[in-house]
């Protein structure tokens, strides 16, 4: 009885998995739908204007299933009907930096892009947990809030993870020890004004000021900000994909999986960190609620006077933004 009640319901869809509708299907849009594919535990529609690409891209992964054992659904869409009902929603739509182009070039056309389709996914994924990927991320991340309609903890910007994880990358190379012994935070804007927390940076528990000289540790600080800028002068046609994509899937991951998981994330700030009503880096707990809590660590005097710099930087674009309408 229990079984055929079980078998009912499940029938009847509502033991249905999970399901992450990406916004662009681009370099960063198609590899985490990819990443996400293939880790099985979601279900995926990948939307972008450009026709039938996102549909050749998803039926290409679709048929890479059987290969993996990925048993789950994916399916490229050039409208927002097929994405209805998304746990999660991933913007990164909008174009990418060519090289000499800063993130801020990016601005206004990247503003009318992430707005139109923020606007059209949160219409029909009300209850989603909204990721925003698209550049200048902060900036960004603050204007999808604004159109989407969505309360602020659903609504987080992916950029502290990547960071920080180029950062932790450089370190693990200098040290010549494994990146999973690197345990490091950057916070702030995603951008020249991002804040490496040396004094709580630890490489197998022990602080990272006493293993690597000061000099060395501000050239490596220095090659993590412009991590981006290096990866678009290497690749000449388009920007970063595979660290964007695997720190986009390690968010997406803490959410449907409930993980509150302490990560860096570009979070609506409410006073702290002395910041009022603007987005910016800091370290969040991320779970089936989006932002479940925003964690507000001891920095020092010069930490703090430099994430305010960051937050600074962002309210600039925001006012930039404002005037554009
Ligand atoms: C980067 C760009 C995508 O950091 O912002 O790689």
């Amino acid at each position: 009885m229990v079984q055929a009640i079980l078998i009912a319901e499940y029938g009847k869809g509502d033991f249905m998995r999970k399901k992450v509708t990406v916004v662009g299907a681009g370099n960063v849009g198609a590899t985490t739908a990819q990443r996400i594919f293939d880790r099985g535990y979601a279900d995926v529609v990948l939307v972008d204007v450009v026709p039938d690409m996102p549909q050749g891209k998803a039926l290409d992964m679709l048929e890479s299933g059987p290969v993996l054992g990925s048993d789950g659904a994916i399916v490229g869409s050039n409208s927002y009907e097929e994405s209805a009902g998304s746990d999660v929603v991933v913007i990164t739509a909008g174009i990418a930096r060519r090289p000499g182009m800063s993130r801020d070039d990016l601005l206004l056309t990247n503003m009318k892009i992430v707005g139109s389709v923020t606007a059209e996914a949160a219409r029909y994924s009300p209850d989603c947990v909204l990721v925003v990927v698209s550049n200048p991320l902060d900036a960004m991340v603050q204007h999808a809030y604004k159109v989407s309609g969505l309360p602020s903890e659903r609504v987080v910007g992916m950029a502290g993870i990547l960071d920080t994880s180029r950062f932790r990358t450089f370190l693990a190379q200098e040290l010549k020890v494994s990146v999973t012994n690197v345990s490091a935070y950057v916070l702030g804007g995603h951008g020249d004004t991002m804040v490496p927390l040396i004094g709580s940076t630890t490489v197998g528990g022990q602080p990272v000021s006493e293993l690597v000289g000061a000099e060395r540790l501000a050239e490596i600080v220095q090659r993590t900000r412009d991590g981006g800028a290096e990866i678009v002068g290497l690749l000449k046609t388009g920007s970063a994909y595979y660290a964007p994509s695997a720190a986009v899937v390690q968010m997406v991951e803490a959410i449907l999986l409930d993980r509150k998981e302490i990560l860096p994330c570009a979070a609506y700030l409410t006073g702290q960190y002395g910041i009022h009503g603007l987005y910016a880096g800091v370290p969040v707990k991320l779970g089936a609620g989006g932002v479940e809590e925003i964690i507000e660590i001891r920095l020092t005097d010069e930490e703090r006077s430099a994430l305010r710099r960051s937050a600074d930087a962002v309210q600039e674009l925001v006012e930039v933004m404002a005037k554009a309408g």
